[in-house]
């Protein structure tokens, strides 16, 4: 079956096929050794992200904060954290990556400001009734919470203004938060905010940014009246803490309301005035694929991150679904398609491959959880990363995983960071494990993040073997990929079209124009007919010739070894 790619509506945009790599800022250099990343130590690697071969990059926020959500709650749109730096040292990274030939894209949270947002301030201040609070949704309720939302991080949604001001006038008013209550929800039917996410656009245009990844980008327009849900207070179903976990999905009033739309239209124009290809790419846990795809219709965003394919786990049939259903759905509107695999929300893939094929890891993982099986995890995260690299569209990548870095699966509890662990008493682990400072080398302090050693999330002792200086052969994780990369660039991969072809059980096989490529998601190796030189492996990087060990040619077949992806040149 051929999936061709549709008449794109941008054909010739920059994003349609490039690699972005994320960039946790607090977590990826520490320049002034104060234990946080900041924007000095981005500027210092410059150079590595050149030598990786990556179009872009899209840093989390780095806006000032108080930090309760790592930066997700922003109290000021328009400055730097003062623990990241300045905004002259933003225009330097920006100008720096933009020298080296890297797009920056940076992160938008319109869905919530921090508490501690002057907004917000103000609004507290003014007292029920005033306009100030009507920039938030403050509701009157003497007969417990206003509706019966949860909260995506734990418990409910609604935070009593009393605990907060102390004030007579403000018992029986709660504001909503979707996420903790240090990030009071904004109310999109109201003029400010509109102008307010306006002015962010142009602020950061004006800065010379190519793009915006918008944070719950499905989440801005809640359902008229703000009804009842059907999943209740309990987003996490945490009953016990023994019990199984099981989170509920994103949907109901709160999400995916046909307003948004709207929004994202407006900002398509608005970016339109600074040259016709800035990217917006929503994250927006919206299923099904066709729904998803309203996002990215011509005149709204550029892309919307694929998590169906990151939650495809290590199963042939699931992720050739998730492939034809996105490509397919995409192609109605257009829109070319992404892959992801990794984010500073999931368990790291070269982790989760690493427990069997539906194992529910959704919630983190901690020192009391069973550990992964690492080598096996990391092997079949390089099938998969060079599996997707392969694939006609977009790439994100996510920091530390060029190294194989695995998740960090034994945080200690007292050093826990991540609201939804607090809010859930511990049953919700979190997302700490996967913004881990990352190691720079061998030895040392913080493994090179810093010189002192301090580091905001403790890193595991053997950090240091992930460490770039200790990948510098043919078969490590980040030779394999710099040189994939490469190799996608030059053979202009992303902007190719996927024929799949026949292959056994558990194998999955598609050509992209004249390169074949192969997925062995099973546990045996696997002889599949092909004819033509083998150019990469997952398991031992580029291969050069035909006697290359283990990938061993028969006349016209190819053995490609378990868990192991290969591309050949027909
Ligand atoms: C997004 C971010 C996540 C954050 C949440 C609230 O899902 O990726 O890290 O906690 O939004 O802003
Ligand atoms: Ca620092």
């Amino acid at each position: 079956m051929t999936v061709t790619q549709p008449p794109l509506s941008h054909p010739d945009a920059w994003w349609r096929d490039a690699v972005f790599y994320q960039i946790y800022p607090r977590s990826f250099a520490d320049a002034n050794g104060d234990g946080m990343g900041d924007l000095s130590g981005i500027i210092d690697k410059v150079p590595y992200l050149e030598s990786l071969g990556i179009d872009a990059v899209w840093l989390s926020p780095f806006y000032p904060s108080p930090g309760v959500d790592a930066g997700y709650d922003v109290a000021n749109y328009f400055d730097i954290a003062p623990e990241f730096g300045t905004l002259d040292q933003a225009d330097q990274l920006i100008a720096a990556l933009h020298q080296a030939g890297i797009k920056v894209v940076i992160d938008l949270v319109p869905n919530h400001t921090s508490s501690e947002h002057e907004w917000f301030r103000q609004a507290l201040e003014a007292g029920p009734g005033s306009p100030e609070r009507e920039r938030y949704h403050f509701r009157y309720s003497d007969d417990g919470m206003p509706n019966n939302w949860g909260s995506l991080f734990g418990g409910s949604a609604w935070a009593s203004v009393h605990e907060l001001t102390g004030k007579e006038e403000d018992r029986h008013w709660y504001y909503l938060h979707l996420f903790a209550p240090e990030q009071p929800d904004v109310n999109w039917d109201h003029p400010d905010v509109h102008e307010h996410f306006e002015q962010f656009l142009r602020f950061w245009c004006v800065r010379g940014i190519d793009g915006f990844r918008v944070d719950v980008a499905h989440a801005l327009v809640k359902a008229p009246g703000l009804p009842d849900d059907d999943v209740g207070p309990d987003r996490w179903q945490v009953l016990d803490p023994d019990e199984e976990v099981e989170k509920q999905p994103d949907s109901g009033p709160a999400f995916n309301q046909p307003g948004v739309h709207e929004i994202y239209r407006h900002w398509r124009a608005v970016l339109n005035d600074y040259g016709e290809d800035k990217l917006l790419v929503a994250e927006a846990w919206v299923e099904p694929a066709s729904e998803l795809a309203n996002y990215v219709r011509s005149d709204e965003m550029s892309q919307a991150f694929n998590f169906p394919f990151l939650k495809a786990g290590w199963d042939a049939q699931a992720m050739r679904h998730v492939i034809d259903e996105t490509m397919e759905a995409n192609a109605a509107v257009g829109a070319p398609t992404t892959w992801v695999l990794s984010n500073h929300d999931v368990v790291r893939h070269a982790t989760r491959f690493g427990y069997p094929c539906g194992t529910d890891i959704e919630r983190g993982i901690g020192p009391d959880d069973p550990q992964p099986d690492e080598e096996l995890g990391l092997r079949r995260a390089r099938a998969a990363t060079l599996f997707m690299l392969a694939l006609p569209g977009s790439v994100y990548l996510y920091q530390g995983e060029e190294l194989g870095l695995p998740e960090h699966t034994t945080v200690p509890p007292e050093a826990r960071q991540d609201p939804s662990w607090f809010r859930t008493d511990g049953v919700v682990r979190g997302r700490d494990g996967c913004r881990i400072p990352l190691p720079w080398s061998a030895q040392g302090p913080a493994y090179g993040f810093n010189e002192t050693g301090q580091s905001w999330l403790p890193q595991p002792a053997d950090w240091g073997r992930f460490a770039p200086e200790q990948q510098d052969d043919s078969a490590s994780t980040l030779l394999m990929y710099r040189a994939a990369l490469a190799l996608r660039a030059r053979l202009s991969l992303g902007r190719g079209e996927l024929q799949w072809v026949e292959a056994p059980d558990g194998v999955l096989a598609f050509d992209n124009g004249e390169h074949r490529i192969i997925l062995n998601v099973t546990d045996e190796e696997q002889s599949i007919p092909a004819t033509g030189s083998v150019i990469m492996t997952s398991w031992a990087g580029v291969v050069s010739d035909q006697d290359a060990d283990p990938c061993r040619w028969d006349t016209d077949t190819v053995t490609v070894p378990a868990n192991g992806c290969v591309w050949i040149e027909k």
